[in-house]
This record gives C-alpha cells, sequence and structure tokens, in this order.
C-alpha cells in the first residue's frame, strides 16, 4: 500500500510554483508601498489564543481546529487563521511602542478541518494583512484598496467586493436581542443549524444558505438600520472614500463574517470563477481584539486573501522555460569542454543542462525542446575536428559553427543581447 497525502492536503507541484511566487512577490511588492512589513508568527500556538480570538461559538473553534496535547499536558493548536497569533505577537513584542502606526503583513500555512471541495483544504495558505492602531475610516478604505490593488498585481480582473458594518459594543448587542427574537418567533420554519444559533450566535443565521430559510432571512432586522450614529457615521465615511478612489462595491447586510472578533467594517471579495467556495479573501476592523487579548487599548483592521484561489483565478501562463543552454556532447572526448562550458554559462545566469546520459541524438533533441531549451549547442566527431560547437537557435531553426575558444561568450551575448 502506498501512502498518500492526507485528504484536505495537497502538493505544490512544480509546474504551479511560478503562479505562487507571482502571488508572493505581488504581495511584497505592493504591500511595501502601504508601509506594510512582514512578520512570521509560528505555525502552532496556545489552544487558549484561538478560543479567545476568534471565538468559542465559531465553526473554526467548536469543529475544524487541529487541537493537540503537547507532552508536558498544554492544549496546543495548528493556526486556523493568522490575525489571532499577529495580535499576541504584536502585544508580546511591544510593536505597538515603536511604532504607533503598525502595520504588519504574513504568508503561510493555515488549517481547518473543514470538508475538502475545490478551493478548500484543512492545510491552505493565506496572505494576511493587519493595520494597528489607526481607528480612522481613511484606514478601512485604505484597507479595502489594498486589497483590490492586490488582486489585480496577481492578474485577477474579474471580482466583486462586498461590504458591511456589523456595528460595535453598543449597537450590535441590542441589534443581536431583536435578531433573536425575531428568529425566535419564526423557529418553526429554520432547519436544526440556524435554530441552534438562533441562541449561540444569531448574526450567523443571516450566512444560511438553505434554500427553505431565504425568504424569512430577507424580512429579517436588518444591522445597517440599527446602527448607532458613530459607527453609520464611520460607515458612510468609507463608503464615500472608496467612491472617491474608485473602487466599486455591493453593501450587503448579511455579510456577517464567521470569526467573533469584528466590529463595524466587514468586507470579502468574491469571484466567479471559483464556484461554491467562491471568496478569494475576507477581512474587516477588530478594534476590540488587542485588548481582550491582553493588550493596549489598540485598533486593528486587516484581511486575509486564500493563495489556493488566486491561484485557480488566476490566468494561466505560459510554461516556466526550464533551459537558456542544452548542451550535447557527442562526442566522448568533448564531455570536459562541456563541463566547463556549463559551469562557466551558469556563473553568467544562464539556465544550463547537460545530457550525460549516452542517448540517441534523436532523443537528446526531444529531451532540449521538452525543457524549452533556446539553444543547442552540439560537438560531435566532426565539430570536434574543425575546432567549434554547432550553435541552434531553436527558435529561429537557424545554426552557426561558433570557435571553442568564442562559444560561451557567443551564447551570453545571443541570451543577454
Ligand atoms: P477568513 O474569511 O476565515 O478570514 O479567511 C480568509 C480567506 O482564507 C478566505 O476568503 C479564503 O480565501 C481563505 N480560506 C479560508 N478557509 C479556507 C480553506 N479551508 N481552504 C482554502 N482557503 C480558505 C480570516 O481568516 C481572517 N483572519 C481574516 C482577517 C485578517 N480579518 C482581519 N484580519
Amino acid at each position: 500500500m502506498t501512502i498518500k497525502a492526507v485528504p484536505g492536503t495537497r502538493d505544490i507541484l512544480p509546474e504551479e510554483i511560478p503562479a505562487w511566487r507571482r502571488i508572493e512577490e505581488a504581495a511584497h511588492r505592493l504591500f511595501a508601498r502601504y508601509g506594510y512589513r512582514e512578520l512570521r508568527t509560528p505555525v502552532f500556538e496556545e489552544t487558549e489564543l484561538f478560543a479567545r480570538g476568534i471565538g468559542g461559538e465559531t465553526d473554526i473553534v467548536a469543529k475544524e481546529m487541529y487541537t493537540f496535547e503537547d507532552r508536558d499536558g498544554s492544549s496546543l493548536t495548528l493556526r486556523p487563521e493568522a490575525t489571532a497569533g499577529i495580535v499576541r505577537s504584536v502585544i508580546e513584542n511591544h510593536l505597538f511602542q515603536s511604532d504607533p502606526a503598525l502595520k504588519v503583513y504574513a504568508l503561510g500555512p493555515m488549517f481547518r478541518r473543514e470538508r475538502p471541495q475545490k478551493g478548500r483544504y484543512r492545510q491552505f495558505h493565506q496572505v494576511d494583512v493587519e493595520a494597528f492602531g489607526l481607528q480612522s475610516p481613511q484606514v478601512d478604505a485604505e484597507v479595502v484598496e489594498l486589497a483590490v490593488g492586490f488582486l489585480e498585481a496577481c492578474g485577477i480582473a474579474e471580482y466583486e467586493v462586498v461590504l458591511n458594518s456589523v456595528g460595535d459594543p453598543a449597537c450590535r448587542p441590542p441589534y443581536v436581542e431583536t435578531l433573536r427574537q425575531a428568529l425566535r418567533a419564526n423557529l418553526t420554519r429554520l432547519g436544526p443549524d440556524s435554530q441552534r444559533r438562533t441562541e449561540t450566535n444569531p448574526l450567523r443565521v443571516l450566512d444560511s444558505k438553505v434554500p427553505e430559510e431565504q425568504e424569512l432571512i430577507a424580512a429579517l432586522p436588518r444591522i445597517l438600520e440599527h446602527l448607532c450614529p458613530a459607527c453609520r457615521e464611520h460607515f458612510e465615511e468609507v463608503r464615500r472614500q472608496l467612491d472617491l478612489l474608485g473602487i466599486r462595491y455591493r453593501v450587503d447586510h448579511r455579510l456577517v463574517r464567521g470569526l467573533d472578533y469584528y466590529m463595524r467594517t466587514t468586507f470579502e471579495v468574491t469571484s466567479g470563477a471559483l464556484g461554491a467556495q467562491n471568496s478569494l479573501l475576507g477581512g474587516g476592523r477588530y478594534d476590540g481584539l488587542v485588548k481582550e487579548l491582553g493588550g493596549p487599548d489598540l485598533g486593528g483592521i486587516g484581511f486575509a486573501a486564500g493563495m489556493e484561489r488566486i491561484v485557480l483565478a488566476m490566468p494561466a501562463r505560459e510554461a516556466e522555460r526550464r533551459c537558456d543552454v542544452f548542451l550535447m556532447p557527442l562526442a566522448a572526448a568533448a564531455f570536459d569542454e562541456a563541463l566547463r562550458l556549463q559551469r562557466g554559462l551558469r556563473q553568467a545566469g544562464a539556465r544550463v543542462l547537460l545530457d550525460p546520459e549516452g542517448r540517441s541524438f534523436k532523443s537528446r533533441m526531444k529531451l532540449a525542446d521538452k525543457l524549452g531549451a533556446r539553444y543547442v549547442a552540439i560537438r560531435g566527431e566532426e565539430e570536434m575536428k574543425k575546432g567549434v560547437w554547432r550553435v541552434r537557435d531553436r527558435a529561429g531553426s537557424t545554426q552557426d559553427d561558433v570557435a571553442e575558444g568564442r562559444v560561451a561568450q557567443h551564447l551570453e551575448e545571443k541570451l543577454h543581447g
């Protein structure tokens, strides 16, 4: 029996790596322009961090975490998202003291025990962006601007920005109670999940995709009509600035998100190219979280994008070229020189491969084509006698005989000139 990858995990194969690198490079390049610096936190943390940070009633904490007991009896969890660990690090390392407008980003694997399907994995990767210490709506608009700019830098042109406000500790609790009352009055029209959530977390009912519940949900009280004046003003200013920046969005009062730390602005960006798991990225403001986790009363806002989903939504690209020059020392006596030539060309920056096996000329040419070689340099008995390498240009289907002392320079000029 062969051993297979664990369900919900996947290998990122060499063919896919250029797309992943493109995403990573877009992140490094773009985020720096907005003042963000990279932070790397551990893949596992104390379980309590996520229970307190994300919320014990959320699906993530209640059902999806990879939690294990360490040998000393402590409970550890593979991070299901990046925000809680970043907040822990910001507090522990006092990062906000040296930098009152702290902006950090992180890339890496996350772990959730969800039912695997296209675009949903148990180990997946996020690009995560967090800004601390800034409460102005300008930051909310800028974070949304950064999110769409990032998708565009990855070559994704088709997407939809969905925006909402989930209120704050002044206006959300009374709204949640109003919502709960409305749900309780209609309990028989709800399925078992929504019935349970009516008591544990009524906002999550708004997320329900159950067809029979949609009519009722459409008629429920809406958070945007229950915002306090401060939250309403904040939301209006975020919208005004997005309009000013020319960023299109749709307001959806049902966008509540699956983590408890949000307040005020929440947003998601979806793609029609993805199917059921259509959320490319999601985020929002979480002003109470730093304090909740033992830090100062700092505001925070950010988002995380799923890298697997970005790869799925990205336009296909030409395969990466693996080889600039393929060396074919056909005569046994040409081998030593080929080795030296190979080393010199590589030191000059070229991608060079040499076939050391004694295959036929035809099969070597096939291999050169498969590797996408631009030039093939051949040296058989005849070329040895003439003191040359025969250099074939695969694209132009031309060939030159180049004196052995000049061949390295000739190829370098062709490649760089
Ligand atoms: P989230 O909505 O749970 O938010 O995840 C963000 C993104 O991660 C999703 O939009 C999706 O692209 C990707 N994602 C989530 N679960 C999976 C999965 N099982 N397989 C593949 N991709 C997945 C958060 O994680 C928040 N921490 C975002 C945030 C940062 N809010 C503020 N700061």
